[in-house]
Order: structure tokens, then C-alpha cells, then sequence
């Protein structure tokens, strides 16, 4: 009988990634002297199609439209559309469906609903994306919870039968995963909740890559509270050292992950506004501090800017080259003029598909460091942080 075709996937790897054997390691075959050790296993393979690499190709970014269904709702509901499956699928499908979308956007992060639903056409979403040459990938984190002895800090579930779940998400077509946990400048952050949030990213990507999914690491730092930019650089700082230390300690392969940081900025209270210039200075500072050159690329979140503003900032970082491709993974910055535009009306998808057009060629740009702001609508100025905000 032939090997289940994860087997096969990863014994084909393994073998395309094996080196040729030391002069002082027994050959294949070979028995090993009594009481030798046990040669050492391989680390974690990578994949041969390298989704990562894929995704971090000059001018394309991450599309992440991965609400949870409660999530999605609220997005629903702010624009008078009931939160039913139905809605959700029509919803989404009109965002994969976006002609030309794979020429700006290498990814696109689904919830799992989504990964299993089909369009009215009859092709699935995962069909669907792969025609447009976009790699479907996968939210496998089940989402924050409040953490004992805390100060209204959180913890991110989802460990407890991740292997299986990646499995069967890979036999559906996913190549990359998402996994977002939080840490919370205004709460403190304590050294429990900072380590956990790590510790938690860090085993939830050697599971991916043990089957064949791309971790994205997304140790979000919410853009709540009143302090200012070092202080949000200080927290950044540490919470990527604990993040690579506790990546190291669980022998994930950099060359297979994407991470998923917060920009630097100051607190959403602190009343400050920085230029892109400033904001790009800080968050390249820290990152060259912290993220080893394997890493093949940064995406950032947008986490309650304005669809201009992430924009503007990306393009900023992009003036001068940086050791990993710097580009996006937004949610609400992809898509907040493209619901407001759709209204749930079937007369306005067009529309709406070119609004997602507009911000995917744009932030496409702005990973090129040509991003041009002037023909941008006020609507896209719009800031989108709402304090506390849950995904
Ligand atoms: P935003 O760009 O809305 O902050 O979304 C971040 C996110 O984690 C989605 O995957």
C-alpha cells in the first residue's frame, strides 16, 4: 500500500534536504558499534515549493482575511449585513475572486470555515486561490483567553491537537498557518504573560513544520495605551528576543517562517503622531536588532491604522534594502474601504473588487519603497483603532 501522502511528503523531503554523511557517522546500512549512540534526528524539514519564499517575492504581500466568525460579524454588522455562513461565503468569495488579485498578493490567510467552503461557481476557495496564484494558508491559533493572576493580560489556546488539525488543513490545500497572540503595553507586560506568548509561538511553529505548514510568528503588541515610541521599542525589543530564544529552543528552521510584527509606534492614547519616516526608523532599528537575516520576510499587521498610514509607513521602510523582504499582511487595512464600498450589495461587488485592487496595488508599491499617496481618497486616512480590539 502506498504511504498516506503526508508520509510521502515529508520522507521526499527529508531526502532532498539530507546531507551527504560525515566521513565519521556510519554509512547508511552499516550497523552501528554496540552502545553507539542513536544518530541525531533531522531537524524539521522545509517544503521543496517553499510557500514562504513564494510569499516574500518583490511587490507581493499577504491578503489576511481570517476573522473568526464573531470577528467577521462585527465587520458584517457595521455595514447592515446579517452574520450567517451564507453572507460570510458570498463576503469572501468576492474578495478571492478579485480579478488580477495574484499580482499584488501572495497569500491569503482563510478561516478555517473558509478553507473548506466552495464559491457559487462550484470551484473551492483553495481552487480558486491557486488560479490566481495566491497560496492558501490557514488561522490554526483558537484565539485568546484572559490569563490567571494577570493584569487583564492574555494567553493564545490552540496547542492541544494542533499536529492533527495542521494535517488535515494541509491535505485541504493550506501551505502557510497564522497564529496570533498579543502582548499588551498598557497591561504591564509581565514576564509570565511575555514568556508564555513566545513559548506559545514557538511550539505552535516547530508543529507546523513538523507538517509541512509555514508558521507565520505574530507576537501582535497592541497599539493600546498612552506610551510613548522607546517604550513601545523597549517592549518590541524584548518580546522578539524572548520569541527568538524560545524559536531556537524548539529547533524551528528560520528559513521557514514568515513573522508578523507590529510596527513601532507610540501608544494609540499617547496623543502623538509620528512621521512614516520616524515610525520606519524605529521599527527597522529594532528588527535589525532582533531577526536573523534567514528569516525570509516581515509582514507587517496594520493593527488599527489607517489604510494610508500602513501604506505610508511600509513604503518608508522600503527606501533602502533590508536584509528579508519587508512587506504586509493586512486585515482591516485591506479591506475596510472594500466593505464599505460593497454594502452587501450585489450592484456594488465590482466596485468593492477594485477597492481591494487599489489597497493591494498600493501596498504592493509601497513593498517596492514607490508608493505615491497623492490620488488617495480621505477614506483611506481614516484611522481604524478601536481600544481592546479582539480578532
Ligand atoms: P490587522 O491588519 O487588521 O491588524 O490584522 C492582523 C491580523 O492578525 C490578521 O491576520
Amino acid at each position: 500500500r502506498p504511504a498516506p501522502p503526508r508520509a510521502r511528503a515529508i520522507s521526499l523531503v527529508r531526502a532532498l534536504l539530507a546531507p551527504p554523511p560525515l566521513p565519521s557517522e556510519p554509512r547508511p546500512g552499516s550497523r552501528a558499534s554496540p552502545g553507539a549512540l542513536a544518530p541525531p534526528q533531522r531537524l524539521t524539514p522545509i517544503l521543496p515549493c517553499a510557500p514562504q519564499n513564494a510569499i516574500a517575492t518583490a511587490g507581493k504581500g499577504i491578503l489576511a482575511m481570517d476573522e473568526s466568525n464573531g470577528t467577521c460579524g462585527k465587520r458584517l454588522d457595521s455595514i447592515g449585513v446579517e452574520n450567517t455562513e451564507a453572507n460570510r461565503r458570498e463576503y469572501r468569495e468576492l474578495l478571492l475572486s478579485t480579478p488580477g488579485l495574484g499580482e499584488y498578493i501572495g497569500g491569503a490567510i482563510l478561516f478555517e470555515e473558509t478553507l473548506y467552503q466552495s464559491g457559487s461557481d462550484g470551484a473551492t476557495f483553495v481552487d480558486t486561490l491557486n488560479k490566481q496564484g495566491i497560496i492558501p494558508g490557514i488561522k490554526v491559533d483558537k484565539g485568546l483567553v484572559p490569563m490567571s493572576n494577570s493584569n487583564g493580560e492574555s494567553w493564545c489556546q490552540g496547542l492541544d491537537g494542533l499536529s492533527e488539525r495542521c494535517a488535515e488543513y494541509y491535505k485541504q490545500g493550506a501551505r502557510f498557518a497564522k497564529w496570533r497572540s498579543v502582548v499588551n503595553i498598557a497591561a504591564g507586560p509581565s514576564d509570565k504573560a511575555l514568556f508564555d506568548c513566545a513559548y506559545g509561538l514557538a511550539r505552535y511553529a516547530a508543529i507546523c513544520q513538523e507538517n509541512g505548514l509555514v508558521p507565520i510568528v505574530e507576537p501582535e503588541i497592541l497599539l493600546d495605551g498612552e506610551h510613548d515610541i522607546d517604550t513601545t521599542l523597549e517592549i518590541a525589543s524584548k518580546t522578539w528576543a524572548q520569541v527568538f530564544k524560545c524559536l531556537a529552543d524548539q529547533d524551528v528552521m528560520f528559513e521557514g517562517i514568515l513573522l508578523k510584527p507590529s510596527m513601532v509606534t507610540p501608544g494609540a492614547d499617547s496623543g502623538t503622531k509620528l512621521a512614516p519616516e520616524v515610525i520606519a526608523d524605529y521599527t527597522l532599528k529594532m528588527l535589525n536588532r532582533r531577526v536573523p537575516p534567514a528569516v525570509p520576510g516581515i509582514m507587517f499587521l496594520s493593527g488599527g491604522q489607517s489604510e494610508m498610514e500602513s501604506t505610508l509607513n511600509l513604503n518608508a521602510m522600503n527606501q533602502t534594502p533590508n536584509p528579508w523582504h519587508v512587506s504586509f499582511s493586512y486585515a482591516r487595512a485591506l479591506q475596510n474601504s472594500v466593505l464599505k464600498t460593497w454594502q452587501g450589495l450585489e450592484e456594488n461587488k465590482k466596485a468593492a473588487q477594485d477597492a481591494l485592487m487599489v489597497r493591494a496595488k498600493a501596498n504592493s508599491a509601497a513593498q517596492l519603497g514607490k508608493y505615491d499617496a497623492s490620488g488617495e481618497s480621505a477614506e483611506a486616512a481614516q484611522g481604524m483603532y478601536e481600544k481592546g480590539y479582539t480578532y
